[in-house]
């Protein structure tokens, strides 16, 4: 197979360099377009190592929700830097972790003011084996799905995304304290939420737009991938079901703004029962069908993992379809995967700028990508032949 072709609007690493980052002490490696290839036994930091690039393009991690698993035991901090090549033109992308304070990010060894700066400059599509959780998991699991693509699209929305965190805690806060409050200083309470309300409505809204934005154009890929992977006849559903009953408002930030505080307003008393915000975006879920019916509690294994792998293809097409391809990260997936879907994916590899897959079993890796090979082994990353 020949080498991927990269093109002017695709960006692929050159170099990687980790310092205290899981069980990397040092360690610098190098990388060319077309398929890479990580091999090594269970624990050596083949996963180490991509989760790496998915931290620069996602600000998180495919495996944790706290970055203190990210620095290595013993260290203070680690450092995680990346050459991103687009157009023959490199940015060095540069974060430092810490697990106590603020995270610090550098472009072009140039400080940027917030860590979200760096967004959009590199973009990843991982699958591995916890996107099984994308079918099985809890609703949070396919709201974070939704988001990375969103934020990794368009990077203004982690600003959207942690404004509207923020505004949801401090008015969960509000309604837990409502209980300590006495019958006469209600209206002060009512006046404070609606305040709050506005704030939840207007941020909530934004993101619900665009999420619904997204699935509308992730819905026709996801179907054809899932076809293509377990037979035409199969039709695979990604729809947006939100928390409150908006059939019948036109999908703007506006509207959904007005009909978000309509259900805050409805729901208020509650909420102030319950000390808990029960509408908005972060109750919303993506609901997948298969022929009408819920995956989750009815799919069988071999359609969970076509759905994962349908959804996370079609976030590939999604982010192509704006700006950069993204790079691709198949981590430990090959041995999951009966041979159908290994040729669908082998084929997508193909046309891919720039793939990287990790493997505990060489012969697990399709044969004829024409790789570029690399044993990973406690934490040190050496080519093979020369
Ligand atoms: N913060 C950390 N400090 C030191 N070692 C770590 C840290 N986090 C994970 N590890 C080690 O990294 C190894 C797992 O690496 P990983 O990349 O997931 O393996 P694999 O090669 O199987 O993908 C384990 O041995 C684990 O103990
Ligand atoms: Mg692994």
């Amino acid at each position: 197979m020949s080498q991927a072709v990269v093109g002017p609007t695709s960006t692929y690493v050159r170099a990687v360099s980790l310092t205290n980052m899981r069980n990397y002490d040092n360690a610098e490696v190098s990388f060319t377009p077309g398929v890479t290839v990580l091999v090594g036994a269970n624990g050596q930091g083949k996963t180490n190592l991509v989760e790496a690039l998915i931290y620069l393009s996602t600000l998180g991690s495919h495996r944790v929700a706290t970055d203190a698993p990210l620095i290595r035991e013993g260290a203070e901090l680690a450092v995680v830097r990346a050459e991103a090549v687009r157009d023959g033109r490199p940015t060095l992308l540069e974060m430092e972790i810490h697990a106590g304070r603020a995270n610090k990010a550098r472009v072009n060894r140039t400080a940027v003011p917030r860590t979200r700066d760096i967004l959009g400059i590199l973009k990843t599509v991982v699958f591995s084996p916890e996107d099984l959780a994308l079918v099985k998991g809890d609703p949070s699991d396919r709201r974070r799905y939704l988001d990375d693509i969103l934020v990794q699209r368009q990077p203004r929305f982690a600003g959207v995304r942690s404004d509207y965190d923020r505004v949801l805690k401090q008015r969960n806060a509000l309604l837990k304290s409502s209980h300590a409050v006495r019958r006469g200083d209600r209206t002060e309470m009512d006046r404070t939420l609606q305040v709050w309300d506005d704030q939840l409505a207007e941020f909530g809204a934004e993101l619900m737009a665009a999420r619904i934005d997204i699935i509308g154009r992730l819905a026709s890929p996801a179907a054809q991938s899932y076809a293509a992977l377990a037979g035409a006849e199969a039709i695979l559903g990604v729809d947006y079901a939100p928390s409150i009953d908006i059939s019948a408002t036109p999908p703007t930030p506006e509207a959904l703004a007005e009909r978000l505080r309509e259900s805050l307003a409805a729901r208020r008393r509650e909420e102030l029962e319950r000390g808990i915000t029960l509408v908005g975006p972060h109750r919303d879920e993506v609901a997948l069908t298969l022929l009408g019916r819920p995956l989750r509690g009815y799919a069988s294994q071999g359609e969970s993992w076509s759905a994962a792998l349908a959804l996370r293809l079609a976030s590939y097409d999604v982010l192509a379809e704006h700006g950069d391809e993204p790079i691709l990260i198949l981590d430990d997936v090959f041995a999951e995967l009966d041979s159908v879907r290994r040729g669908h994916l082998v084929q997508r590899i193909s046309v891919t700028p720039q793939t990287f897959i990790t493997a505990a079993v060489e012969d697990d890796v399709p044969t004829g990508l024409g790789a570029h090979w690399f044993d990973v082994r406690q934490g040190a990353v050496s080519a093979r032949g020369g």
